[in-house]
């Protein structure tokens, strides 16, 4: 058995200065290339269990608001706020009605008076911008129909922690283009790595942010071609059939044949190459539990780094905020 080192405690004067004050993180590209570079070494310094002890975040609240379902995404925010010493509180759109029962803005407006900031995992992107607009307290997005942003910092925790950097290193997403797609553009753009989006003819990913990753000289590419997979570091998939797309299940099964991650599929990369999938799978669709299982899959670590990633992120939007009571 292997004794890891005990890590080195941070103290309250130790801690490293927030980032991304009161900022909202709807986007990955609400981050420059160095403060996700501070993010993912706070997130690491994290994992380490360097941060034990300290509770930046005490007497702050954050809440989390759900239009849709959730594990990992409720679980990781309400675990991490505990840990780093603050509050959350979770409301279904069952309890509040977000857009039905209530206006958006009105939500936000009320929320504001009471929390310090709000996660949304909503239907669209623009109820995100809504709530930003409306209340004057860090709006996180938790995944909307176009972007999943906090799910690619844990992701590309996970590359580095396997391949030590992201910056040229080829990534694989194969399947549909949808929010996991585009967020992955985001963070070619950010991190330097290389981009190859595999979809059907029909599915690729969002056309303004491709143009805007590509303007911004991202080296991402868009194929229907899955020679891509060989030789690539990271291979990575999501479902085919989101949350919400459920009417067009039939139509997407058959689009999107020859897509499935499987093990054969896996041998094809390089050979220090990895396997991610946000979860949950769809198995049978997009890939097999023989491919999440296998030795060069990292699903469950990149599912562990959510908490430490955003962890780092909650601590860079408000380890800077005051207790207003
Ligand atoms: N990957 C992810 O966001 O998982 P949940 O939908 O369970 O939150
Ligand atoms: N693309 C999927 C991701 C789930 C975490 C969805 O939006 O349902």
């Amino acid at each position: 058995m292997t004794t890891l080192p005990a890590p080195t405690l941070l103290t309250p004067q130790t801690l490293p200065a927030p980032l991304l004050t009161g900022r909202d993180f709807l986007s990955n590209l609400d981050m420059s290339p160095a403060e996700l570079r501070g993010v993912l070494d706070t997130a690491a310094s994290m994992k380490r269990g360097e941060w034990r002890g300290v509770k930046p975040l005490a007497g702050l609240s954050l809440a989390l608001v759900f239009e849709k379902a959730s594990l990992r995404t409720r679980t990781t925010f309400d675990v991490g706020m505990y840990q780093l010493g603050g509050h959350a509180i979770t409301l279904s759109n069952q309890e509040i009605g977000l857009g039905k029962r209530e206006r958006v803005s009105d939500v936000a407006r009320n929320l504001e008076r009471w929390v310090d900031g709000v996660m949304g995992r909503v239907y669209l992107q623009q109820t995100l911008h809504e709530l930003a607009d409306h209340a004057d307290i860090p709006v996180i997005n938790g995944l909307s129909d176009m972007l999943h942003p906090v799910q690619l910092l844990a992701d590309y925790q996970t590359v580095e922690e396997e391949l030590g950097t992201a910056q040229g290193k080829r990534v694989v997403y194969i399947g549909d283009g949808n929010n996991l797609a585009n967020s992955h553009i985001h963070m070619a753009q950010l991190s330097g790595s290389s981009l190859t989006v595999v979809t059907p003819v029909g599915y690729e990913p969002n056309g303004g942010v491709v143009q805007g990753a590509l303007k911004a000289g991202a080296d991402v590419t868009l194929t229907n071609d899955l020679g891509a997979i060989d030789g690539a570091d990271v291979l990575y998939t999501d479902v085919w059939i989101s949350m919400g797309q459920e009417a067009e299940a039939d139509i997407r099964r058959r689009a999107f044949q020859g897509y499935q991650v499987t093990p054969q599929m896996l041998e094809r990369l390089a050979p220090h190459g990895i396997f991610l999938h946000c979860l949950p799978a769809h198995y049978g669709e997009e890939t097999v539990p023989e491919a999440t299982e296998h030795p060069k899959s990292r699903v469950f670590d990149q599912a562990e780094n959510r908490l430490h990633a955003q962890k780092a992120l909650l601590y860079h939007l408000m380890g800077a905020l005051k207790p207003r009571w």
